[in-house]
């Protein structure tokens, strides 16, 4: 695509991997806007060529092609108000904002002339400051708002090595809730392991290490088969006992996790090709 120009407001975690990932697709950064004062200087550092900003370029606004919104989602609103009195400087721009739980709309009041408004939501987990270790490749981005405006943001996705899917707002909010429990959940899952294992006295690079193989291979069932067929242990087998003995454990080492462990297998329960009685003896233990 040809080389478009952008201005990212909030140069967090998503705002300068984008930034990062833009200029290497050969995108200019016109500008990033960002209002925490160590984060400005961090963001200079990065990137020495792209002005860094701490409130919005009335000029370059009239000048970029796109007006990429990277702010935590309660301060869109905020973003979208001190931009309402440059609205006219605005004729043809895409404004995005990369939330996954606030749908386009709320960059309704930008409207004006030729501009689209668009959510582009990057369905991955960016968890440091460092853009360069955070690929873009194959991620998916779930993309609403006005037509010609996905269609816009979906040829720069491909651009930064990502995939675009188009989504309605319902298939939006779906989208959001299945990464949490794909991403957010599995850590804390991962957080009732580790506290399991620290109660018996494993030191922190024995609390993961070992399980690795463990949870490449559940990821690598998963690829292949749905969640029930790919899933393994007492509960799929119906050992009774077995799940006696983890709650008896739980109920000693960790009682803040037994609620969680019992909920999992209450839901799982009724899912399972068990025979009735295994399930029956298996309700009555889980309570
Ligand atoms: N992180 C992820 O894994 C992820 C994944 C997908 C989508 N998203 C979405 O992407 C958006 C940004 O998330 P993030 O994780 O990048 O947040 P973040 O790391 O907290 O970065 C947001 C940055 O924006 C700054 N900011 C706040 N208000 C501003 C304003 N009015 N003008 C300019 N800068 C402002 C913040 O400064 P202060 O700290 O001073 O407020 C902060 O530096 C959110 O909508 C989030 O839901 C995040």
């Amino acid at each position: 695509m040809a080389r478009a120009r952008f201005i990212i407001i909030g140069g967090g975690r998503v705002g300068r991997v984008l930034a990062y990932h833009l200029l290497q697709a050969g995108h200019r950064v016109m500008g990033i806007v960002e209002t925490h004062p160590a984060r400005a200087t961090e963001l200079k550092a990065l990137f020495p060529e792209v002005p860094v900003e701490d409130a919005i370029p009335e000029d370059g606004l009239s000048q970029c092609d796109c007006l990429l919104i990277c702010v935590p989602d309660d301060q869109i609103t905020e973003v979208v108000k001190t931009l309402i009195p440059h609205k006219t400087h605005l004729q043809r721009q895409i404004i995005v904002h990369t939330s996954g739980s606030v749908p386009s709309a709320v960059l309704s009041p930008l409207r004006h002339r030729s501009v689209q408004c668009v959510s582009a939501h990057p369905i991955s987990s960016f968890s440091t400051l460092h853009p360069s270790t955070q690929s873009l490749q194959h991620v998916f981005f779930d993309l609403e708002g006005d037509p010609e405006g996905v269609q816009w943001f979906s040829r720069i996705v491909a651009d930064l090595g990502g995939r675009a899917l188009s989504v309605t707002i319902e298939q939006k909010k779906a989208i959001h809730l299945a990464a949490v429990f794909y991403s957010n959940f599995f850590l804390g899952l991962a957080a009732a392991a580790q506290d399991i294992l620290q109660q018996q006295g494993f030191p922190s690079e024995h609390r993961f290490q070992p399980f690795l193989p463990l949870i490449q291979a559940t990821l690598s069932n998963l690829e292949q088969q749905p969640p029930l067929q790919a899933l393994t242990g007492p509960l799929k087998r119906g050992d009774v006992s077995t799940i006696q003995t983890h709650l008896d454990l739980l109920k000693r080492h960790a009682p803040e996790w037994l609620p969680l462990y019992r909920e999992i297998c209450r839901a799982l329960l009724p899912k399972l090709d068990l025979p009735e009685d295994k399930k029956h003896r298996l309700k009555q233990l889980l309570g």
